[in-house]
């Protein structure tokens, strides 16, 4: 079964084809990060407007690279949930003019699900249950991956999402948009000992994550040096601040594995490439015998080989949308 999907919930415009929800026969992603970047971050209206001018050509491109047409197609899968409200219904529609025009089957899809499954085009022996972390600009979630389409929640942030902390302590060095892609390459000649962070612990919420204090923490360090006309120590500020993050990321994670009985552990996500969030997570697996996938990192980020990866499952599952499908900016996983 060929699916042909399209991803618009953030800055990327991204259209792919997949076979059987494992096979990616073309993926193409169309970035908008240079024009957000001079703007500190996403301007919503900007990328809305850019969705529309690149949507179409990067389909028939897609196409053309896939050697198919649109007789091939067997369905249209589209990201409907959560993200940035304009974004998402330029995809819905357009996904929903190809269902209506071509009489295929429209399937909707969430975003963060679709980022679990960027790990089945990279591990094709992965199969559920598994338990996954998923982190990203706008989410940080411990999950119960029961099966394709049946998931549990059981530790989210509680403030700021991990990407989203990132993005602004590196804000913050004057270090360019999207910081947390940055900070990590910074991080890896820095001394991550050099200061001391705080490392949040939610006691009442025990798989729950919580980035707000950490962030105001190296913000104020920042301040101070600027303050006493200090140069800033960029690289040792970026591992310090990322070895806190991950500290934090791999107790909550590899407690709850633990504690609920799961080896085989999956991360996803745009902060699922950092370097050593993934070198770190494979060191405690080994030690335990845990099984750790990880999706490559070009499908760490936003693209539309993951929205047709999952759409694959949700069809199997009958998850099939009218023509009256909407897009929502926030949606459960569940
Ligand atoms: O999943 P994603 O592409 O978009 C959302 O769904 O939000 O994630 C984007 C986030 C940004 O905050 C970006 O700074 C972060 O992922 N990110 C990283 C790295 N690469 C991307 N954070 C830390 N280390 C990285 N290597
Ligand atoms: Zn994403």
């Amino acid at each position: 079964m060929k699916i042909l999907a399209i991803e618009s919930s953030c800055d990327d415009t991204a259209v792919a084809v997949v076979e059987d929800g494992r096979n990616v026969i073309s993926s193409k992603v169309n970035s908008q990060i240079e024009e957000h970047r001079i703007y500190g971050g996403v301007v919503p209206e900007i990328a809305s407007r850019r969705h529309i001018e690149n949507i179409s050509n990067l389909t028939r491109l897609v196409l053309k690279d896939a050697d198919l047409s649109f007789e091939d197609i067997n369905a249209v899968a589209v990201t409907y949930a959560p993200g940035l409200i304009g974004s998402l219904l330029v995809g819905v529609n357009f996904a929903k003019g190809i269902s209506f025009a071509r009489n295929i089957p429209l399937i909707p899809v969430h975003h963060l699900r679709s980022h679990i499954a960027a790990n089945y085009i990279t591990n094709p022996s992965l199969k559920p249950p598994f338990i996954c972390l998923i982190v990203s600009g706008g989410h940080s979630h411990i999950v119960e991956v029961k099966d394709y389409t049946k998931m549990k929640i059981i530790g989210k942030t509680r403030d700021d999402a991990a990407g989203e902390a990132f993005d602004k302590a590196a804000r913050m060095m004057g270090l360019p948009y999207p910081g947390g892609v940055i900070m990590d390459k910074m991080a890896e000649s820095g001394d991550e000992n050099k200061f001391s962070l705080p490392h949040p612990n939610i006691t009442n919420g025990k798989y729950d994550f919580s980035f707000s204090g950490l962030k105001t923490a190296i913000i104020n360090q920042i301040h101070n040096m600027k303050q006493k006309n200090q140069q800033l120590p960029v690289n040792d500020l970026c591992a310090s601040f990322r070895k806190a993050v991950v500290d934090c990321l791999i107790t909550k994670f590899t407690s709850a594995a633990q504690n609920l009985g799961y080896k085989k552990l999956v991360i996803a996500g745009g902060v699922s490439a950092n370097s050593l969030l993934r070198r770190n997570l494979e060191s405690e697996c080994k030690k335990r015998d845990w099984e750790l996938y990880k999706p490559s990192i070009d499908l760490c980020g936003d693209n539309a080989a993951m929205v047709g990866s999952q759409a694959y499952y949700e069809f199997m599952d009958n998850n099939i949308a009218s023509m009256d499908l909407n897009a929502y900016a926030t949606k459960t996983i569940e």
